[in-house]
């Protein structure tokens, strides 16, 4: 628990720098579970910062996002692929080709191939280092909603009315918000070596604590990572205030 996002913010992005030096030094490369959303901005700018200011290089880090929305088009101002372009991917020396985002143009024949694509490409690649997580309202991570089992994997899912509510206002209106994603699954998430869940400010407050004390379920999938042997929730004081 930090006083505030900005101290968390910075004490995750320590652990991802120091990471991927230690990694270079070997000649090996670092996999990285991505985010999008408010949350993880922070993170990302103090990346950016390492790579401008102290020379730190990505060239050997490897990619792969939670989840898109369905369907969604890359050049789309809503898309996280333009997301992820604006937060960190334009400002540092990452190498496109190492870069993976769901991919939400695909028809819905064709995407239950992507999906498992995706899947193989994160195994063959070696499996997630360190998993970054935010966290819904409705305790999801990633877009597992309610109902999404522990060994879910990465597929197209039915986006929460709660979750739409929330992304309304970013999309002008909640006939706009797609009322679908591709997300990798609870599965996928729990494959990763290490994950970090960070969540600020009292909105998360509540499903901050039904997540850390609240009893394993899959009506709030982030319940699951109390079963992960390597994943830290880092918040600051206000996200925490519910914690017994
Ligand atoms: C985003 C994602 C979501 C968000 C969550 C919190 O890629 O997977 O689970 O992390 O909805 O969103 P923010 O950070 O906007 O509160």
């Amino acid at each position: 628990i930090h006083d505030s996002s900005e101290d968390a913010s910075l004490y995750v992005s320590k652990e991802i720098i120091n990471l991927i030096k230690e990694r270079q030094k070997e000649g090996k490369t670092v996999v990285l579970g991505l985010a999008t959303g408010s949350t993880p901005t922070k993170v990302y700018d103090y990346l950016v910062q390492a790579h401008k200011e102290d020379g730190l290089s990505f060239s050997n880090v490897i990619t792969f996002n939670l989840d898109e929305y369905f369907p969604m088009h890359a050049d789309s101002i809503h898309s996280y692929v333009r997301f992820m372009n604006e937060h960190l991917f334009d400002h540092i020396d990452i190498k496109k080709e190492n870069v993976h985002i769901p991919d939400g143009t695909k028809t819905l024949e064709n995407v239950k191939a992507f999906c498992e694509a995706y899947e193989e490409k994160i195994e063959k690649s070696g499996g997630i280092d360190i998993q970054i997580l935010g966290i819904g309202r409705t305790g999801h991570i990633g877009f597992n909603e309610p109902g999404s089992s522990l060994s879910s994997k990465t597929r197209v899912v039915r986006l929460d009315r709660v979750t739409l509510l929330d992304a309304a206002s970013d999309f002008f209106g909640l006939e706009n918000v797609p009322s679908k994603a591709i997300t990798m699954g609870v599965g996928t998430i729990m494959a990763a070596r290490r994950i970090i869940l960070m969540a600020w400010g009292e909105g998360k407050a509540q499903i901050i604590k039904q997540a850390v004390e609240g009893e394993i379920r899959e009506s709030i999938p982030a319940t699951f990572l109390q079963q992960h042997g390597n994943c830290d929730f880092i918040l600051d004081s206000a996200a925490a205030s519910a914690l017994t």
